[in-house]
């Protein structure tokens, strides 16, 4: 299976009934994916504990995540969630070492990203938000203004699963860097379906997981760090697969993988890394150069269609400062979300707005759709 649109609709079973414009929250079921469910519980069932299997499979899916952000298998680590990552990341950190205590965030933050952040300041850090422009940008500069000297970590999500703006990584991290801060993006919403390049993003580390353009399910994530770091960062939070070697099964001491792994933890998360594995081979097949250059048309057309409504589409229109999410201003978005359903059109919301998430496998079909379906529901658009 390979191509866009019309060509990888028949792999998707949900989109014979609806319109599916929610991959920022899941993306569409696919029948390779089902069918990976079902090899596991079938290697269960046949052979008890495929132990050799399993780790195989971890480490396909670590191959796989390595080769999407275009980086070498040792900086990749196998996670259950960004939360893992990040927990992980922050771990690291000497905050209460005498080093650095400053971390500095990013207002469109997922929450678990500022939640980890704040848990922090129990351990001596200081936490800076960094707010939005009135156009609901942030601009390179107003992370500058925050970030200093006492920087340990900055984190900058490529792209807000609010509002759909995407973050200039690399000028951030250029201003951290030289101020000796490291920079973490949080790229859940961005993995699958824009080019994250690790060797020109700028960030130190990049997390984010299946569930969303990836096609996987729950429960599987990767953490990618620069090789570079690898030798001076030893995370606290850890487990037995972290290790430099989990067959000796040691309890005497803390000697951690040389690699990524060493931001690996418990055993892996076995049943979402077959279900990963496929959802990523459906991704590498088209291509996600092809997925999104996809979905740049599609919500072009989106957007112009939204304009033409008359509607607030809170995402820039500019192809280069936004990514697959659409947010459109709405004066109830939860009825609005319900409204669309009662018509099998699927999309989701945050905040005030509603969120329009389209993958490779939607057409322009889908987003004229969703568009007559608003142009009858403007009321409940600002
Ligand atoms: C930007 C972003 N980060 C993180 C997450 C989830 O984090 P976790 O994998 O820890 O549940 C999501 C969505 O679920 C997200 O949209």
């Amino acid at each position: 299976m390979s191509g866009v649109g019309e060509a990888v609709r028949g792999e998707f079973p949900i989109l014979a009934s609806a319109t599916y414009l929610n991959a920022c929250s899941q993306g569409a079921l696919s029948h390779r994916v089902r069918a990976a469910y079902e090899e596991y519980l079938d290697g269960w069932d046949e052979n008890g504990a495929e132990w050799e299997h399993w780790v195989e499979r971890a480490e396909a899916a670590r191959a796989g995540f390595a080769r999407l952000l275009h980086a070498a298998t040792d900086e990749v680590a196998v996670t259950t969630s960004v939360s893992q990552g990040v927990s992980g990341i922050v771990s690291a950190l000497p905050l209460e070492r005498g080093g650095r205590t400053r971390i500095v965030i990013s207002e469109y933050e997922f929450p678990t990203v500022g939640q980890i952040a704040h848990a922090q300041e129990l351990r001596g850090a200081e936490v800076v938000h960094v707010r939005p422009d009135a156009d609901g940008s942030i601009p390179v500069e107003r992370f500058a203004d925050a970030i200093d000297e006492r920087t340990a970590l900055v984190c900058c999500t490529t792209i807000s699963y609010r509002t759909g703006h995407r973050h200039d990584v690399a000028g951030i991290a250029e201003v951290a860097h030289a101020r000796g801060a490291l920079v973490l993006a949080d790229s859940y919403q961005a993995a699958g379906a824009i080019e994250l390049d690790t060797r020109t993003l700028g960030a130190d580390f990049v997390t984010g997981g299946t569930v969303k353009y990836l096609l996987g399910s729950a429960g599987l994530g990767f953490l990618w760090v620069r090789g570079s770091l690898l030798a001076e960062l030893l995370p606290t939070q850890t487990g037995w697969f972290a290790d430099e070697d989990i067959f000796r099964m040691d309890i005497s001491d803390y000697s951690p993988h040389a690699t990524a792994r060493r931001f690996d933890a418990g055993t892996p998360p076995v049943p979402n890394i077959y279900a990963g594995v496929a959802g990523l081979s459906l991704v590498e097949e088209t291509g996600v150069p092809a997925i999104e250059d996809h979905v740049r048309g599609l919500n072009t057309r989106l957007i112009e269609g939204l304009a033409d409504l008359g509607a607030t589409v809170v995402t820039p229109s500019d192809p280069d400062r936004r990514g697959p999410l659409v947010c459109v201003r709405s004066t109830d978005a939860p009825a609005l979300v319900a409204s669309l359903a009662e018509e099998r059109i699927i999309c989701s919301l945050r905040d005030t707005n509603l969120r329009i998430a389209a993958h490779f496998y939607n057409t322009a079909g889908d987003v004229d759709i969703l568009l007559d379906a608003l142009s009858r529901r403007r009321a409940l658009l600002v």
